[in-house]
Protein backbone atom coordinates (compact mmCIF):
# COMPACT_ATOMS: atom_id res chain seq x y z
CA UNK A 1 0.00 0.00 0.00
CA UNK A 2 1.94 3.39 -0.62
CA UNK A 3 2.37 5.52 1.94
CA UNK A 4 -0.04 8.21 3.09
CA UNK A 5 -0.06 11.37 2.38
CA UNK A 6 1.74 14.18 4.86
CA UNK A 7 -0.61 16.11 7.12
CA UNK A 8 -0.08 20.05 7.46
CA UNK A 9 2.74 21.69 8.61
CA UNK A 10 3.98 21.68 11.93
CA UNK A 11 5.02 25.95 11.34
CA UNK A 12 2.99 27.24 8.66
CA UNK A 13 4.15 30.77 8.62
CA UNK A 14 6.31 32.75 6.69
CA UNK A 15 9.96 32.03 6.16
CA UNK A 16 13.05 31.94 3.63
CA UNK A 17 12.78 29.11 0.83
CA UNK A 18 15.26 29.97 -1.52
CA UNK A 19 17.75 29.04 1.40
CA UNK A 20 21.75 27.51 1.04
CA UNK A 21 19.90 23.94 0.98
CA UNK A 22 17.63 24.78 -1.78
CA UNK A 23 19.96 25.89 -4.23
CA UNK A 24 18.65 26.97 -7.69
CA UNK A 25 19.75 24.35 -10.37
CA UNK A 26 19.22 23.87 -14.11
CA UNK A 27 18.27 20.58 -15.27
CA UNK A 28 20.66 18.20 -16.26
CA UNK A 29 20.39 16.37 -19.65
CA UNK A 30 17.27 14.09 -19.17
CA UNK A 31 16.00 15.95 -16.32
CA UNK A 32 11.94 16.13 -16.46
CA UNK A 33 9.94 19.26 -16.26
CA UNK A 34 6.28 19.92 -17.13
CA UNK A 35 3.80 22.19 -17.43
CA UNK A 36 3.16 23.14 -13.86
CA UNK A 37 5.94 26.19 -13.34
CA UNK A 38 5.55 25.59 -9.61
CA UNK A 39 6.32 22.08 -9.81
CA UNK A 40 9.07 23.10 -12.31
CA UNK A 41 10.38 25.63 -9.65
CA UNK A 42 10.54 22.69 -6.47
CA UNK A 43 12.48 20.47 -8.88
CA UNK A 44 14.95 23.03 -9.86
CA UNK A 45 15.64 23.45 -6.41
CA UNK A 46 15.69 20.16 -5.02
CA UNK A 47 12.51 20.13 -2.81
CA UNK A 48 11.45 17.03 -5.34
CA UNK A 49 13.19 15.08 -6.52
CA UNK A 50 15.34 17.09 -9.78
CA UNK A 51 15.34 14.63 -12.28
CA UNK A 52 11.39 15.18 -11.98
CA UNK A 53 10.30 11.50 -11.06
CA UNK A 54 8.60 11.86 -8.08
CA UNK A 55 5.94 10.04 -5.20
CA UNK A 56 2.97 12.13 -4.44
CA UNK A 57 3.39 12.45 -1.31
CA UNK A 58 6.45 13.81 -1.39
CA UNK A 59 5.11 16.48 -3.95
CA UNK A 60 2.32 17.45 -1.10
CA UNK A 61 5.12 17.95 1.18
CA UNK A 62 7.36 20.18 -1.17
CA UNK A 63 4.24 22.56 -2.53
CA UNK A 64 3.31 23.04 1.30
CA UNK A 65 7.17 23.87 2.79
CA UNK A 66 7.95 25.37 -0.47
CA UNK A 67 5.18 27.43 -1.20
CA UNK A 68 2.62 26.84 1.68
CA UNK A 69 0.02 25.52 -0.25
CA UNK A 70 -2.07 24.17 1.94
CA UNK A 71 -2.91 20.68 3.14
CA UNK A 72 -6.00 19.90 1.11
CA UNK A 73 -5.50 22.09 -1.80
CA UNK A 74 -1.94 20.24 -2.03
CA UNK A 75 -3.36 16.86 -1.47
CA UNK A 76 -6.55 17.70 -4.00
CA UNK A 77 -4.35 19.25 -6.55
CA UNK A 78 -1.67 16.18 -6.39
CA UNK A 79 -3.61 12.95 -5.88
CA UNK A 80 -6.59 14.15 -8.69
CA UNK A 81 -3.31 14.45 -11.32
CA UNK A 82 -1.64 11.58 -10.13
CA UNK A 83 -4.51 8.81 -10.53
CA UNK A 84 -4.16 9.79 -13.93
CA UNK A 85 -1.35 10.55 -15.24
CA UNK A 86 1.33 8.30 -12.49
CA UNK A 87 2.11 4.72 -11.74
CA UNK A 88 -0.06 3.73 -9.05
CA UNK A 89 1.82 0.34 -8.54
CA UNK A 90 5.52 1.49 -7.96
CA UNK A 91 4.09 5.27 -6.92
CA UNK A 92 5.76 7.50 -8.83
CA UNK A 93 4.54 10.12 -11.64
CA UNK A 94 6.81 12.38 -14.09
CA UNK A 95 6.16 15.89 -13.91
CA UNK A 96 6.13 16.37 -17.86
CA UNK A 97 6.72 13.96 -20.25
CA UNK A 98 6.14 10.32 -19.99
CA UNK A 99 8.98 8.14 -18.74
CA UNK A 100 10.55 4.72 -18.41
CA UNK A 101 11.79 5.69 -14.63
CA UNK A 102 8.36 5.55 -13.16
CA UNK A 103 8.74 1.94 -14.03
CA UNK A 104 6.82 -1.13 -15.60
CA UNK A 105 3.11 0.17 -16.99
CA UNK A 106 -0.53 -1.46 -15.50
CA UNK A 107 -1.51 -4.04 -17.81
CA UNK A 108 -4.55 -4.68 -19.95
CA UNK A 109 -5.71 -0.61 -19.00
CA UNK A 110 -6.15 1.77 -21.22
CA UNK A 111 -4.52 4.37 -18.76
CA UNK A 112 -1.24 5.69 -20.46
CA UNK A 113 0.65 6.76 -17.29
CA UNK A 114 2.23 9.88 -19.17
CA UNK A 115 3.16 12.25 -16.98
CA UNK A 116 1.47 15.62 -15.84
CA UNK A 117 1.98 16.86 -19.79
CA UNK A 118 -0.76 14.12 -20.87
CA UNK A 119 -3.86 16.28 -22.44
CA UNK A 120 -6.97 16.31 -21.23
CA UNK A 121 -6.68 13.76 -18.05
CA UNK A 122 -5.93 17.09 -15.73
CA UNK A 123 -3.49 19.63 -18.13
CA UNK A 124 -6.43 21.34 -20.36
CA UNK A 125 -7.00 24.51 -22.42
CA UNK A 126 -6.48 28.21 -21.73
CA UNK A 127 -3.68 27.36 -19.32
CA UNK A 128 -1.69 30.89 -19.26
CA UNK A 129 1.54 30.94 -20.49
CA UNK A 130 1.20 27.57 -22.03
CA UNK A 131 -0.29 26.62 -25.69
CA UNK A 132 -3.23 24.60 -25.97
CA UNK A 133 -2.79 20.83 -27.04
CA UNK A 134 -4.85 22.21 -30.36
CA UNK A 135 -2.06 24.53 -31.69
CA UNK A 136 1.39 21.73 -32.18
CA UNK A 137 1.16 19.35 -29.57
CA UNK A 138 3.38 20.92 -26.58
CA UNK A 139 1.53 21.96 -23.05
CA UNK A 140 4.43 22.54 -21.33
CA UNK A 141 6.99 25.17 -23.15
CA UNK A 142 7.03 28.73 -22.16
CA UNK A 143 5.05 30.32 -24.33
CA UNK A 144 6.84 34.44 -24.45
CA UNK A 145 3.99 35.55 -26.58
CA UNK A 146 1.10 34.07 -24.20
CA UNK A 147 3.07 35.83 -21.35
CA UNK A 148 3.40 39.13 -23.33
CA UNK A 149 -0.54 38.94 -22.81
CA UNK A 150 -0.11 37.84 -19.28
CA UNK A 151 1.74 41.11 -18.96
CA UNK A 152 -0.39 43.62 -21.15
CA UNK A 153 -3.15 42.08 -18.68
CA UNK A 154 -1.33 42.56 -15.47
CA UNK A 155 -0.54 46.32 -17.13
CA UNK A 156 -3.92 46.94 -18.11
CA UNK A 157 -5.84 45.98 -15.69
CA UNK A 158 -3.43 45.27 -12.50
CA UNK A 159 -1.53 48.55 -12.47
CA UNK A 160 1.55 46.51 -13.25
CA UNK A 161 0.88 43.72 -10.71
CA UNK A 162 -0.65 40.24 -11.50
CA UNK A 163 -3.55 40.89 -8.88
CA UNK A 164 -7.62 39.40 -8.94
CA UNK A 165 -9.15 42.15 -11.13
CA UNK A 166 -5.99 41.04 -13.96
CA UNK A 167 -6.70 37.09 -13.27
CA UNK A 168 -10.21 37.90 -13.80
CA UNK A 169 -9.47 39.42 -17.15
CA UNK A 170 -6.90 37.54 -18.43
CA UNK A 171 -8.92 34.10 -17.37
CA UNK A 172 -11.58 35.49 -20.00
CA UNK A 173 -9.31 36.44 -22.55
CA UNK A 174 -7.77 32.91 -22.59
CA UNK A 175 -11.45 31.42 -22.61
CA UNK A 176 -12.14 33.53 -25.21
CA UNK A 177 -8.72 32.64 -27.54
CA UNK A 178 -9.85 29.00 -27.18
CA UNK A 179 -13.29 29.41 -27.98
CA UNK A 180 -12.66 31.40 -31.07
CA UNK A 181 -9.55 29.59 -32.20
CA UNK A 182 -9.10 25.38 -30.78
CA UNK A 183 -12.55 23.66 -32.30
CA UNK A 184 -11.98 21.10 -29.45
CA UNK A 185 -11.49 23.60 -27.18
CA UNK A 186 -12.85 22.18 -23.99
CA UNK A 187 -12.99 23.46 -20.07
CA UNK A 188 -14.98 20.42 -17.49
CA UNK A 189 -13.78 19.01 -14.26
CA UNK A 190 -10.91 18.84 -13.51
CA UNK A 191 -9.86 21.94 -15.76
CA UNK A 192 -12.68 23.86 -15.07
CA UNK A 193 -11.05 23.92 -11.22
CA UNK A 194 -7.27 24.05 -12.67
CA UNK A 195 -7.71 26.81 -14.37
CA UNK A 196 -9.68 28.57 -11.50
CA UNK A 197 -6.82 27.78 -9.13
CA UNK A 198 -3.74 28.51 -10.97
CA UNK A 199 -5.45 31.77 -11.50
CA UNK A 200 -4.59 32.35 -8.44
CA UNK A 201 -2.01 30.61 -7.40
CA UNK A 202 0.25 32.89 -8.56
CA UNK A 203 -1.42 35.94 -6.46
CA UNK A 204 -2.14 33.71 -3.27
CA UNK A 205 1.45 31.57 -3.21
CA UNK A 206 4.07 33.89 -5.59
CA UNK A 207 3.47 36.72 -3.73
CA UNK A 208 6.65 37.05 -0.96
CA UNK A 209 4.88 36.29 2.41
CA UNK A 210 6.57 39.55 3.82
CA UNK A 211 4.95 41.82 1.62
CA UNK A 212 1.67 39.68 1.56
CA UNK A 213 -0.74 41.81 -0.88
CA UNK A 214 -1.78 39.94 -3.57
CA UNK A 215 0.09 41.80 -5.87
CA UNK A 216 2.28 39.88 -7.53
CA UNK A 217 5.10 41.73 -8.84
CA UNK A 218 5.86 40.89 -12.66
CA UNK A 219 9.21 40.34 -12.54
CA UNK A 220 8.67 37.57 -9.58
CA UNK A 221 6.02 36.23 -12.04
CA UNK A 222 8.51 35.74 -15.01
CA UNK A 223 10.71 34.19 -12.56
CA UNK A 224 8.18 31.72 -11.71
CA UNK A 225 6.97 31.02 -15.24
CA UNK A 226 9.71 31.05 -16.98
CA UNK A 227 12.92 30.54 -15.17
CA UNK A 228 11.32 28.24 -12.78
CA UNK A 229 13.15 29.86 -9.75
CA UNK A 230 12.71 31.48 -6.90
CA UNK A 231 13.59 34.70 -6.69
CA UNK A 232 16.50 35.98 -4.74
CA UNK A 233 15.49 36.09 -0.70
CA UNK A 234 12.10 34.59 -1.20
CA UNK A 235 9.79 33.90 1.66
CA UNK A 236 6.93 31.41 1.42
CA UNK A 237 3.10 32.84 2.31
CA UNK A 238 2.51 33.92 5.66
CA UNK A 239 0.01 31.33 5.81
CA UNK A 240 -1.26 28.14 4.76
CA UNK A 241 -3.01 29.27 1.48
CA UNK A 242 -6.13 27.32 -0.47
CA UNK A 243 -7.44 28.78 -3.80
CA UNK A 244 -8.71 32.02 -1.98
CA UNK A 245 -10.62 34.52 -3.83
CA UNK A 246 -10.63 31.61 -6.85
CA UNK A 247 -14.54 32.46 -6.37
CA UNK A 248 -13.82 36.51 -6.65
CA UNK A 249 -12.10 35.73 -9.93
CA UNK A 250 -14.64 33.43 -11.11
CA UNK A 251 -17.31 36.33 -10.79
CA UNK A 252 -15.80 38.57 -12.49
CA UNK A 253 -16.55 36.76 -15.86
CA UNK A 254 -18.81 33.03 -14.67
CA UNK A 255 -17.94 30.39 -16.75
CA UNK A 256 -19.72 27.20 -16.41
CA UNK A 257 -17.89 23.47 -17.76
CA UNK A 258 -18.32 23.33 -21.50
CA UNK A 259 -16.38 22.85 -25.02
CA UNK A 260 -16.48 23.65 -28.65
CA UNK A 261 -18.79 20.91 -29.86
CA UNK A 262 -18.94 21.69 -33.48
CA UNK A 263 -15.97 23.35 -34.38
CA UNK A 264 -14.64 27.14 -33.28
CA UNK A 265 -17.40 29.46 -31.61
CA UNK A 266 -19.71 26.55 -30.68
CA UNK A 267 -19.13 26.77 -26.61
CA UNK A 268 -21.62 24.15 -25.27
CA UNK A 269 -22.36 24.33 -21.54
CA UNK A 270 -22.21 20.59 -20.38
CA UNK A 271 -25.35 20.63 -18.09
CA UNK A 272 -23.79 16.72 -16.47
CA UNK A 273 -20.23 18.32 -15.65
CA UNK A 274 -19.99 19.89 -12.11
CA UNK A 275 -19.45 23.47 -11.51
CA UNK A 276 -16.82 25.46 -10.23
CA UNK A 277 -18.01 25.80 -6.37
CA UNK A 278 -19.45 21.94 -6.15
CA UNK A 279 -16.07 20.28 -5.15
CA UNK A 280 -17.77 17.08 -4.02
CA UNK A 281 -18.68 16.64 -7.46
CA UNK A 282 -15.40 17.39 -8.61
CA UNK A 283 -14.19 15.11 -7.08
CA UNK A 284 -16.46 12.07 -7.88
CA UNK A 285 -16.80 13.05 -11.76
CA UNK A 286 -12.25 13.04 -11.36
CA UNK A 287 -13.15 9.56 -9.96
CA UNK A 288 -16.32 7.97 -11.45
CA UNK A 289 -15.45 9.38 -14.87
CA UNK A 290 -12.26 9.88 -16.04
CA UNK A 291 -10.04 7.45 -13.85
CA UNK A 292 -13.04 4.61 -14.52
CA UNK A 293 -12.42 5.13 -18.23
CA UNK A 294 -8.75 4.89 -17.77
CA UNK A 295 -8.83 1.99 -15.53
CA UNK A 296 -12.34 -0.13 -16.22
CA UNK A 297 -10.72 -3.81 -14.26
CA UNK A 298 -8.15 -3.48 -12.47
CA UNK A 299 -7.14 -6.49 -10.40
CA UNK A 300 -4.14 -7.46 -7.45
CA UNK A 301 -1.62 -4.51 -6.69
CA UNK A 302 -3.03 -2.05 -8.96
CA UNK A 303 -6.80 -2.10 -7.45
CA UNK A 304 -4.83 -2.20 -3.84
CA UNK A 305 -2.94 0.99 -4.74
CA UNK A 306 -5.85 2.48 -6.89
CA UNK A 307 -8.23 2.18 -3.71
CA UNK A 308 -5.67 3.55 -1.44
CA UNK A 309 -5.16 6.56 -3.60
CA UNK A 310 -8.71 7.20 -3.99
CA UNK A 311 -9.10 7.22 -0.52
CA UNK A 312 -6.23 9.92 -0.58
CA UNK A 313 -7.49 11.91 -2.73
CA UNK A 314 -11.36 11.95 -0.85
CA UNK A 315 -9.07 13.01 2.25
CA UNK A 316 -8.69 16.62 0.71
CA UNK A 317 -12.40 17.40 0.31
CA UNK A 318 -13.32 15.25 3.43
CA UNK A 319 -13.52 18.30 5.70
CA UNK A 320 -16.07 19.91 3.03
CA UNK A 321 -18.26 17.54 3.70
CA UNK A 322 -18.25 15.62 1.15
CA UNK A 323 -19.46 11.94 1.24
CA UNK A 324 -16.15 9.25 0.36
CA UNK A 325 -16.98 7.01 -2.70
CA UNK A 326 -16.02 3.33 -3.41
CA UNK A 327 -16.29 2.89 -7.17
CA UNK A 328 -13.48 0.44 -6.64
CA UNK A 329 -14.59 -1.79 -3.47
CA UNK A 330 -13.95 -0.40 -0.04
CA UNK A 331 -10.30 1.09 0.87
C1 LIG B 1 -0.28 24.40 -13.90
C2 LIG B 1 0.06 20.19 -11.55
C3 LIG B 1 1.12 22.56 -7.45
C4 LIG B 1 0.86 26.74 -9.83
C5 LIG B 1 -0.26 23.06 -13.61
C6 LIG B 1 -0.49 22.00 -14.57
C7 LIG B 1 -0.38 20.83 -13.93
C8 LIG B 1 -0.10 21.12 -12.55
C9 LIG B 1 -0.54 19.43 -14.52
C10 LIG B 1 -0.81 22.21 -16.05
C11 LIG B 1 -2.27 22.54 -16.21
C12 LIG B 1 -2.52 23.41 -17.42
O1 LIG B 1 -2.19 24.61 -17.35
O2 LIG B 1 -3.03 22.92 -18.42
C13 LIG B 1 0.33 20.47 -10.23
C14 LIG B 1 0.43 19.48 -9.20
C15 LIG B 1 0.70 20.13 -8.03
C16 LIG B 1 0.80 21.55 -8.35
C17 LIG B 1 0.25 17.98 -9.37
C18 LIG B 1 0.86 19.45 -6.71
C19 LIG B 1 0.42 19.93 -5.57
C20 LIG B 1 1.20 23.89 -7.74
C21 LIG B 1 1.59 24.94 -6.83
C22 LIG B 1 1.49 26.12 -7.50
C23 LIG B 1 1.05 25.81 -8.84
C24 LIG B 1 2.07 24.70 -5.39
C25 LIG B 1 1.80 27.50 -7.06
C26 LIG B 1 2.69 27.76 -6.14
C27 LIG B 1 0.50 26.46 -11.12
C28 LIG B 1 0.21 27.50 -12.11
C29 LIG B 1 -0.13 26.81 -13.28
C30 LIG B 1 -0.04 25.39 -12.99
C31 LIG B 1 0.27 28.98 -11.91
C32 LIG B 1 -0.59 27.44 -14.59
C33 LIG B 1 0.47 27.57 -15.63
C34 LIG B 1 -0.12 28.32 -16.80
O3 LIG B 1 -1.34 28.46 -16.92
O4 LIG B 1 0.66 28.80 -17.65
N1 LIG B 1 -0.02 22.49 -12.40
N2 LIG B 1 0.56 21.70 -9.69
N3 LIG B 1 0.90 24.46 -8.96
N4 LIG B 1 0.34 25.23 -11.68
FE1 LIG B 1 0.59 23.47 -10.72
MG1 LIG C 1 -2.61 23.54 -20.46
Amino acid sequence: RPPPPPGPLEYGGVKLVNDAEHPFKPPRKGDIRGPCPALNTLANHGYISRNGIESPSNIVRAAMEGFNMNNDLAKFTCYAAFIVNGNMVTDLVSIGEKSKKTGPDPKDQPATIGGLNTHNVFEGDSSMTRADFYDGGDVESFNETLFQGFLEYSYRFGGGRYNLTAAGEYRLKRTQDGIQNNPTFTIVAPRLFSAYSESVNPINLWVDGRQDDGQLRLDHARSFFEAARYPDDFHRAARPMSADNEAVVHAIHPLEPGANVAGVNTYTVDRNAPRLDDKCGIFEYHVNTTLRTLYPNPRGNLLDAIRANIHYFYTSVQARGCTEIFPYGRF
